[in-house]
């Protein structure tokens, strides 16, 4: 099973930035990636179009968009659909990231009808799902885990090959705060993930991938790629520079 390294860009890169910076990396990687790697990036909806357009002919690079609306078209003012996502080239979503979670306020039954919506228009999904600092001290990661993963991935599309939905676990105390989460923290929020998915789309559960975000640095990311069920690595700050983003590829 190949790892999957993905840079979300969040609000950052204007097209020309993004495409410049699809270049380099592109450059970098020599439309070669090392063995057992999958890459996809994340930029905004306005430089989407732009990066995907950069990457070479024979580009390794995917691409996705970092949020989508559940409908097929419509009077949602603001709001993009999977068929335009699709339409500009891209191939993978982001849902429920913790920013749209907290910042947005978007709740966990938002967040399960955009990941079914998405799968089923033919997108492929990273759903992600953390806790807050408040919830791991108050002993609910459990819980919170159990109930972001039983909503988020509550109506499937059925069949679904387990490639397309890929889970994030990025603990959001761990976000842009230069804190890792400690390897036994990962390990053991990966292990309860394992197991709620196993109970929720059964037995293709260890062809999901479950990647790990939150202050991913070129200088952890081999350690942390290491980790038992760890399937990949979801990176923000990291990933803006493309040497930064490519040391942690090559990790
Ligand atoms: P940082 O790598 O900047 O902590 O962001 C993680 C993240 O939110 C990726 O989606």
């Amino acid at each position: 099973m190949k790892k999957i390294i993905a840079a979300n860009w969040k609000m950052n890169k204007n097209s020309q930035e993004a495409a410049q910076t699809v270049q380099e990396l592109s450059a970098i990687l020599n439309n070669t990636l090392p063995e057992k790697r999958e890459v996809i990036i994340f930029p905004s909806f306005i430089s989407l179009e732009a990066s995907i357009h950069a990457a070479p002919e024979n580009t390794v690079l995917q691409f996705g968009a970092q949020d989508v609306y559940p409908a097929k078209d419509g009077a949602y003012t603001g709001e993009v659909s999977p068929s335009m996502i699709l339409d500009a080239g891209a191939s993978w979503v982001l849902t429920g990231h913790s920013e749209r979670r907290h910042i947005i306020k978007e709740d966990n039954a938002f967040v399960g009808q955009k990941t079914s919506f998405a799968l089923a228009s033919g997108l492929n999904v990273v759903a992600c799902v953390g806790e807050t600092l408040e919830e791991r001290e108050a002993g609910r990661l459990y819980d919170v885990l159990s109930e972001q993963l039983n909503q988020t991935l509550a109506k499937l599309p059925t069949p679904l090959s387990p490639e397309r939905l890929v889970v994030a676990y990025e603990p959001v105390w761990a976000i842009g705060t230069g804190k890792t989460a400690g390897s036994e923290d990962i390990i053991e929020a990966h292990a309860i993930i394992r197991e709620l998915l196993k109970d929720i789309i059964g037995t293709s559960v260890f062809q999901t991938r479950i990647l790990y975000g939150g202050s991913v640095k070129p200088e952890n990311a081999a350690e942390i790629l290491k980790l038992e069920n760890v399937d990949g690595l979801l990176v923000g700050g990291a990933s803006l520079k493309a040497d930064s983003f490519a040391k942690i590829i090559c990790a």
